[in-house]
């Protein structure tokens, strides 16, 4: 693979900095983001070494990985002073990786650059579809979430302070962040995309609720295609 040394060494560092998470945010999460960032980029256009560099450092300040609340992005703005890159680059990634969290169903997201725009929804669709669920799930069990809670309603968090201190389920998680994703992207290459994961949410969701209510005991043979 012809592969740039500044991204290259990037790799290396964004691989080691996420070797042993087990919340969903692991060097694989961050290598799909990555490749998914490169792929929208090529279709939509976007500085490629800030789409690269973004990708490959955007979760390495997210609280649910560091566990504390703080905006300096001081690991990402070290990794790329190992990197040399000037400063004009640096500036771009780090506003670049400050605008892709999701921040809570009634905040508003939109990113500022078309780098960002791309990063974002690469980082969303790994949110979603069959990998998404089981992020989802990863992220839930490291974080001491139920799985389940039948009688609490999800909620549609209206600041980034109620949506980080909730402690809601995972299945509650898909109502206030997943499946509303699919309405929140930026690029018409990543709505393509998102079509058949978003779909395979709502197929989960009903199969786990029929399996919880037990439905399938009218009807057994239900899903063996
Ligand atoms: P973002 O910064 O936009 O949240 P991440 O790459 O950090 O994006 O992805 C967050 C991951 O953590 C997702 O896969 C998401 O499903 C999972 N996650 C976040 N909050 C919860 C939660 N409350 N319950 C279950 N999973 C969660
Ligand atoms: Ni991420």
């Amino acid at each position: 693979m012809n592969i740039n040394p500044i991204v290259e060494k990037a790799v290396n560092l964004a691989k080691a900095y996420h070797s042993s998470d087990t919340t969903g945010h692991d060097w694989w999460h961050v290598y799909r983001v990555w490749r998914l960032a490169k792929y929208i980029a090529l279709h939509e256009g976007a500085d490629m070494p800030t789409v690269e560099l973004a990708a490959l450092f955007h979760d390495m300040d997210d609280y649910k990985i560091t566990g504390v609340h703080n905006n300096s992005l001081a690991n990402a703005r070290e990794a790329l002073k190992e990197l040399h890159v000037d400063n004009l680059t640096a500036q771009r990634v780090i506003r670049v990786i400050e605008e892709v969290s999701f921040r809570g169903a009634g905040v508003d997201t939109t990113p500022s650059s078309p780098e960002a725009c791309v990063v974002q929804d690469a980082d969303r669709l790994d949110a979603i579809g069959a990998i998404g669920i089981a992020r989802a799930f990863a992220y839930g069990g490291a974080n001491s979430r139920e799985m389940h809670i039948p009688q609490e309603k999800p909620q549609l968090h209206k600041s980034f302070d109620e949506y980080k201190s909730a402690t809601g389920s995972t299945i509650n998680h898909f109502y206030e962040k997943l499946i509303l994703l699919k309405d929140r992207l930026n690029t018409n290459t990543a709505k393509a995309l998102a079509t058949g994961r978003h779909e395979f949410l709502l197929e989960f969701l009903n199969r786990f609720l029929e399996e919880w209510e037990l439905k399938d005991i009218d009807n057994p043979v239900r899903g063996k295609k």
